[in-house]
Order: C-alpha cells, then sequence, then structure tokens
C-alpha cells in the first residue's frame, strides 16, 4: 500500500485546442483545412460544456486541473485582445474554484494564432516580445484566480514536430529554424517569468509557481555497445535536460510529462543515426498503447531521479495511455503511480500528478482515434461516459491511497 502527503494535487489535463471545438483562428485550424487531416471541428464542445466536465472531475475526486488558454482566442488579430475570451477564461477559472479545484494554467499548448504563425511564428525574430505582451495581459486578468503556471507546453517536442519532422504546422524540416525556435522558446520563458512575478508584485499578490511542462522519455540502449549508450545519454541530455538547463533559476517548479521509452540501437555513427535511430527489431518487448508507445513505468522513475539535482518541486503535468482497454489503462495508472511513490521515498519532491487527459480529445495529426480520456466522449452526441479506471483512479484522489 502506498499512502500520498495529504497536500497532494490529484487531478487530470487538457488543452483547449484539443478539447474547446471550433478555434478558428489558431494556425493548427487553417493547417488542418489544407493538410487532409481529420479537422478538429467542434472537439469535445468543452468551451460549451466545461461546467459539465468539472462536476464529473469533481465527482472522481479530483483537486486539481491542468487547462491551457487558447492565444488565438485572446488575440484573433495582432493587438486586439478580445476582453469577452479573457472573461471567458476568468469564468472557467472560477468554476474550477468553485468546485475547490485548483486550477494549473498552460499559455502555449502547440497552438498559436494564425496571424503569428503567418510572420513565421516562433522562429522569427519578434517571436518574444508578441508571446509577452499576450502573457502579461493573460496574467493581469487571471492573477488573482491562479497559483500555478505553466508558460510553454513541451518546447522540445514542438520543435521536433513542427520543425525537424515536419508533421506539424507550419511543417519544416529546417535545422536552422528549430534552432530559432529553441532559443526564442527560452528567452520567452525566461522574460516571462520575470514579467508574470513582477504583475503579482503589482498587484500585492504572493507570488505565484511558475514552470514549464518538459516531455521526458526514458532512453534505454538496447546493447552495451559504446555507440548505443552514447547515443542514449545524448539524447537523455538535449531531450530531457536540455531546455531545463537554460531555464535554471528561472523557474519555481517542474512540470513533467511522461509517457513512454525510446530504444536506441544504432545503425551507425552518423549525426543522424546518433540523433534519430531506434530500434526495429524490437529487443525487450512490451505492452503498448494504441499508438504504438512502449508502456514502461521505470522510465518515469529514472527520469524523476534526474531531476533531484535541480531541488525544485516536481508536479507530473501528463502521463496517461490510449486504449481500448481500459483495464490496461487503469494498470497504467497504478504502475505509474507506484514508481512516483518510490521516487518520492528516494527524495524527489512530487506534489501532483496530473493524468492525461480528463476526455477523451483531438490527438493532434492523429485525429480523434486515440483515447487518452478517463471519460469517454462520443463524438456524435457529445455524451460523456465515466470510465472504469476514471473511478478506480478516483478512489486514490478521494483517500491519498494506492492499494
Ligand atoms: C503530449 C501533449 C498532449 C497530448 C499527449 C498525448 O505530448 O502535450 O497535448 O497530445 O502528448
Amino acid at each position: 500500500m502506498d499512502r500520498f502527503p495529504d497536500s497532494f494535487l490529484w487531478g487530470a489535463a487538457c488543452s483547449s485546442y484539443q478539447v474547446e471545438g471550433d478555434n478558428v483562428n489558431s494556425d493548427w485550424w487553417q493547417w488542418e483545412k489544407q493538410a487532409v487531416k481529420e479537422n478538429s471541428g467542434r472537439a469535445c464542445r468543452h468551451y460549451e460544456l466545461y461546467e459539465q466536465d468539472f462536476d464529473l472531475a469533481k465527482s472522481l475526486h479530483h483537486n486539481a486541473h491542468r487547462l491551457s488558454i487558447e492565444w488565438a482566442r485572446i488575440e484573433p488579430e495582432e493587438g486586439n485582445f478580445s476582453q469577452r475570451e479573457l472573461s471567458h477564461y476568468v469564468n472557467v477559472i472560477l468554476a474550477l474554484r468553485r468546485r475547490g479545484i485548483e486550477p494549473l494554467v498552460t499559455l502555449h499548448h502547440f497552438t498559436n494564432p494564425a496571424w503569428f504563425s503567418r510572420q513565421g511564428g516562433w522562429a522569427r525574430k519578434g517571436a518574444v516580445p508578441l508571446f509577452l505582451r499576450y502573457c502579461g495581459r493573460v496574467t493581469r486578468e487571471l492573477a488573482p484566480h491562479v497559483r500555478h503556471w505553466f508558460t510553454i507546453n513541451e518546447p522540445n517536442v514542438y520543435l521536433t514536430h513542427a520543425f525537424v519532422i515536419g508533421v506539424w504546422p507550419p511543417q519544416e524540416k529546417s535545422l536552422r529554424k528549430a534552432v530559432a525556435v529553441e532559443n526564442n522558446m527560452v528567452a520567452a520563458h525566461r522574460k516571462a517569468y520575470w514579467l508574470m512575478r513582477g504583475i503579482y508584485k503589482d498587484l500585492k499578490l504572493p507570488a505565484p509557481a511558475i514552470g514549464i511542462a518538459q516531455n521526458m522519455m526514458a532512453f534505454v540502449a538496447c546493447t552495451p555497445r559504446v555507440k548505443d549508450r552514447l547515443a542514449a545519454w545524448l539524447r537523455d541530455r538535449w531531450y530531457n535536460l536540455g531546455f531545463l538547463e537554460r531555464i535554471r533559476g528561472h523557474m519555481d517548479f517542474i512540470g513533467v510529462n511522461y509517457y513512454s521509452r525510446q530504444l536506441v540501437d544504432l545503425k551507425g555513427w552518423g549525426l543522424s543515426n546518433l540523433a534519430g535511430d531506434v530500434c526495429g527489431k524490437n529487443h525487450f518487448p512490451a505492452k503498448k498503447n494504441s499508438l504504438g508507445w512502449d508502456i514502461y513505468p521505470e522510465g518515469l522513475f529514472s527520469v524523476l531521479m534526474r531531476l533531484k539535482k535541480y531541488r525544485l518541486p516536481v508536479i507530473i503535468a501528463e502521463n496517461g495511455m490510449c486504449t481500448a482497454d481500459d483495464e490496461l489503462r487503469w494498470e497504467y495508472i497504478r504502475q505509474h503511480l507506484q514508481v512516483v511513490r518510490r521516487a518520492m521515498e528516494q527524495g524527489v519532491p512530487v506534489e501532483g500528478y496530473l493524468y492525461w487527459s480528463l476526455l477523451d480529445n483531438f490527438e493532434w495529426d492523429k485525429g480523434f482515434t486515440p483515447r487518452f480520456g478517463l471519460i469517454d466522449v462520443d463524438y456524435t452526441t457529445f455524451q460523456r461516459t465515466v470510465r472504469e479506471s476514471a473511478r478506480k483512479y478516483g478512489r486514490v484522489c478521494e483517500t491519498g491511497v494506492l492499494e
């Protein structure tokens, strides 16, 4: 039996674009239309149905919820801020607070306003001040109601998908641009950190907790060969810790998004081999989610241990699986929570766990097929159905005890 502290944050995460629907001014919306992909359309209609969704979260004993703000709603045209949309998010956050659910707010979760992307997006020189202006506006509005902020979700996933492998908008394959995006996101986070703290100070509010959500993977060498071990080490250094190293001193906690491992099996010594070769031989077979990602709870332990040196609180900001087998989902949650508890015993100060995701939702270029939700969504009727795994997880949220 594992017991978690009374103050532990328990809940689930969503991002605006994936659940709200009709984000017509976002770059993804425009891209979907051309890309012959499943479109996000009305998504889960969470923009209208959030009260109902939060009632369900409450009934499952969640005391925390991670959501994101859609920049393109707040600033649909450059410099034109929508008071109506700002008030919408205040209402969403107050709806959580009324239910005793702590809101954790992300400012950037992959999507951008279409106007921002048309100007060159994150690869362009002037990106940072534009992001800061948006951050400032949102922070001033929401500060009285929010204590936890994530500036940027998974910069490493964003820049690899959008600028290296080119499967997300703007579908570039340019290392030069990827480097520019990383530099801009580092600068954006560091500056936003001080800007946001300054706003809280001006408003005479206690300092908030500001961090990022970092995607971390376990990189496992398939063989004891030097090249496999070296590549696994390098990937861990860059992918897991690179961004965190660059924002050291500018964060109050670390958000960890952990899903899976990557098996490293190099075919050669080239740069692209070192950076990208993965196992094609199915060394160390494991159960998989419906997207083919290996289930590997042990990896969460190893990445958490890597964070000890930062001496900062850690929040698991995403962890979850897509599957048609709900028993396997519960098994996934249980095994990962056991590992979280073990890492805490080893001195990693984990303060919360947010399952990805509260609802089934729009999984980016994969569309609506992957089902990550604690709650099933029927995309024709928008009916919600609580899954058994959600109830089991809900018991842990209620008691703080994992049997
Ligand atoms: C993460 C993203 C999130 C969701 C999950 C499955 O990388 O942050 O939006 O797509 O993966």
